[in-house]
């Protein structure tokens, strides 16, 4: 499923790219474009995030920092 339609990112591609350590949406338009545009897709990059157990850890760490 398309989530990016700016950048033609789906989901699996944003889950790699929180699989290799991003963990913001700034990381995730630095690895693969996805809400680099007109942001629109940015709440549901953030729900894919908050729902991808590897980078849960990286979340928490950012939060804090
Ligand atoms: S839909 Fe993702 S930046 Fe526009």
């Amino acid at each position: 499923m398309i989530v990016c339609h700016c950048r033609a990112v789906n989901r699996r591609q944003i889950e790699a790219a929180a699989l290799c350590g991003a963990a913001t949406v700034r990381d995730i338009v630095g690895a693969c474009g996805a809400g680099g545009v007109c942001g629109g897709c940015r709440p549901v990059i953030e729900e894919i995030l908050d729902e991808t157990p590897a980078a849960l850890p990286l979340r928490r760490a950012v939060a804090v920092a």
